[in-house]
């Protein structure tokens, strides 16, 4: 006969000698039984051993380098998959039939117009405006645009919200880049895919259909791919801590948007250039590699805090380099980092730490030899990961385990001071 006497955690009180038995489930105890029983609050800021939800979305194992959507390795889809049929996955949790794709493609290809007010508000920003910043309050503009979007509760309303994210999300980024080049912004061509129209919409001049190489179409695809999910990150969470408020799904994300600004989440892979760059040539590697292990330098789009092992993602985008140099020619700057990286997978100082490439070492290059500027890279990552966003946004409205988001404190400020009114003070 099985055991089935549930898994516990015994916890004694060492200032009284009280014991509390807290019941172990899926690899965790509940902070807030450990509290009644306890009186004591858990301080975990950066939530670094803090479980916020339960979720079936995205698989991680950063011991072995493992990351999953809904199940499908990584490695997988973005060799076999479309950035389209991989956001259905992320959403609906399954693989679309033939029909369902069908729908799905249909939709979102017909919702990438936004209203010409949109345009407007984005024609207002400064000539030298932060694309990233008229992506996150264009998104949050949208909210207005489609004021029935506050019904979180209405499964179609939901849905159509959905659509028009994803949809639209190209289009604003596009908008964004387009803007700072003093260029017309171009409108969406529904005829061309999901990646072939983002590419139009940002580079295409005066010729009639936007004519984009298939090697940099797939490539951009793959790269949209790999950034569509990764679990409870500081953008996922913030997305999951607005919308716990119950906030139309536009606001959320555009939360989303705002946390992937700032530059330890989404910014490493200009790092990465910049170091390249600083590097110059091969021969100054070693002089580099010493102060890095003097800690005077840090080896940018080295180390991870959940992968321990090769980041699955820098694989397949270090494959996905050769496909694109093949048509835009080498970026220079690619043998030293291929070197660096020899250099660093052998040397016992990274070896010993667990320092491997992360998903930024390779991207800024792939991105620079496509013709970006560096502030448009979190922007780049902002579109595809709008799918997975709003997967964890969806199953959070269904959750009925979730609370509005709202963390404890540990209270370490003055109390109970008499206030002395202004004109008294500077008597
Ligand atoms: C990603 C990152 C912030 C993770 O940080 P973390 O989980 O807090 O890991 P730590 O900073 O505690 O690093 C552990 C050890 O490895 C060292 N280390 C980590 N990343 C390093 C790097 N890129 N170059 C040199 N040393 C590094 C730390 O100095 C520390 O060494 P110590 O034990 O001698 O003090 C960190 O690896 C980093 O700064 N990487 C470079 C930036 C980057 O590529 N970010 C993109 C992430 S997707």
């Amino acid at each position: 006969m099985t055991d089935t006497t549930p898994a516990t955690l015994t916890v004694r009180d060492n200032r009284d000698g009280s014991e509390h038995e807290l019941t172990i489930t899926d690899g965790a105890v509940s902070a807030s039984e450990f509290g009644k029983q306890t009186g004591l609050a858990l301080y975990d800021p950066g939530f670094t051993n803090t479980a916020s939800c339960r979720s079936a979305v995205t698989y991680i194992d950063g011991e072995a380098g493992i990351l999953e959507y809904r199940g499908y390795p990584i490695e997988q889809l973005a060799e076999s998959s479309t950035y389209l049929e991989v956001a259905y996955l992320l959403i609906h949790g399954e693989l679309p039939t033939q029909q369902q794709h069908e729908e799905w493609v249909h939709e979102i290809t017909f919702h990438t117009y936004v209203h010409e007010n949109v345009k407007s508000l984005m024609q207002g920003f400064r000539y030298d405006a932060h694309p990233m910043g008229m992506l996150l309050s264009s998104v949050g503009a949208l909210s207005t645009f489609y004021p029935e979007s506050r019904d979180i509760h209405d499964e179609q309303v939901r849905h159509e919200q959905i659509v028009r994210m994803i949809a639209k999300m190209p289009t604003l980024g596009a908008w964004s880049f387009r803007h700072a080049q003093g260029k017309p912004y171009i409108y969406p061509d529904n005829e061309l895919s999901y990646a072939e129209n983002f590419l139009s919409m940002l580079f295409k001049m005066s010729e009639r259909q936007y004519d984009a190489d298939p090697r940099l179409v797939r490539a951009l695809e793959i790269l949209f791919i790999l950034h569509a999910d990764h679990e409870q990150n500081c953008s996922t969470n913030a997305v999951r801590s607005v919308g716990s408020s119950q906030v139309d799904p536009y606001s959320a994300v555009s939360a989303g948007i705002a946390a992937l600004y700032g530059p330890l989440h989404g910014g490493a892979n200009e790092a990465v250039l910049k170091m390249l760059r600083k590097i110059k040539t091969k021969d100054n590697i070693p002089a580099f590699m010493e102060g890095v292990k003097k800690g005077d330098e840090r080896l940018m789009g080295f180390g991870h805090r959940v992968y321990k092992n090769y980041d699955p993602r820098a694989t397949i985008i270090k494959k996905a380099c050769d496909d694109v140099f093949e048509v835009t020619g080498v970026n220079p700057l690619l043998e030293i980092a291929q070197e660096l990286e020899k250099i660093a997978l052998e040397d016992e100082y990274f070896v010993k730490r667990k320092l491997y490439p992360n998903v930024d070492f390779y991207s800024g290059l792939i991105y620079e030899a496509l013709q970006f500027p560096a502030e448009m890279f979190t922007v780049l990552f902002a579109i595809p990961r709008t799918s997975g966003w709003l997967a964890q946004w969806l199953e959070l409205v269904d959750d009925k385990e979730q609370k509005i988001a709202r963390p404890k404190q540990i209270y370490t400020g003055e109390r109970q001071l008499k206030f002395v009114p202004a004109a008294e003070r500077w008597a």
